[in-house]
């Protein structure tokens, strides 16, 4: 069975039909070919498939597309601004931060929202690492995740909105 939706995807407006049986990854990946978002596990373990839906994380895996009826959805792809990267996509290139990849834009917007979240307060690297626990890198890049949300945090500059 299918049914209309109707998200704001990276700051645009968009109405599809879906089938009511999909999930936001396949939706957003297979019909608006957003593919900065992964499939790794496909059962809510991994964070290859992390996006924000009203600005809060969650795998797109093991999120029914019609649950984003009416919400705001954030993606890799919409991070960088007039070919300016964000400030978290700019402090990963600066920083290594990137091996393979696969991992990556999923790790991007969990070390997003928690910068958005948490500039200007003092975080422990405690914080930072459970704030990454359900992003799984298998190149094991986690020391340059952190190193690079403490830059994050420190800088004047805001992620880019
Ligand atoms: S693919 Fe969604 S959490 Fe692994
Ligand atoms: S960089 Fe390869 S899985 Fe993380």
């Amino acid at each position: 069975m299918n049914r209309m939706i109707h998200l704001t995807v990276n700051g645009r407006k968009k109405s599809m039909a879906i089938d009511i049986r999909s999930s936001l990854l396949e939706v957003l990946r297979d019909q608006m070919g957003l593919t900065s978002i992964k499939q790794g596990c496909g059962v809510g373990e991994c964070g290859a498939c992390t996006i924000l839906v009203d600005d809060v994380l969650i795998d797109s895996c093991i999120y029914l597309a019609v649950w984003a009826d009416g919400k705001s959805i954030r993606t890799v792809e919409g991070e960088s601004r007039h070919n300016t990267l964000s400030a978290v996509q700019q402090a990963y290139v600066d920083e290594g931060a990137v091996q393979c990849g696969f991992c990556t834009p999923g790790l991007v917007m969990a070390t997003t929202a928690f910068v958005e979240k948490n500039k200007g307060h003092a975080v422990t690297r405690e914080a930072i690492r459970k704030a990454h626990a359900g992003n799984t890198c298998r190149c094991t890049g986690y020391q340059s995740v952190i190193t690079v949300t403490e830059k994050c945090l420190q800088t004047d500059g805001e992620p880019n909105q």
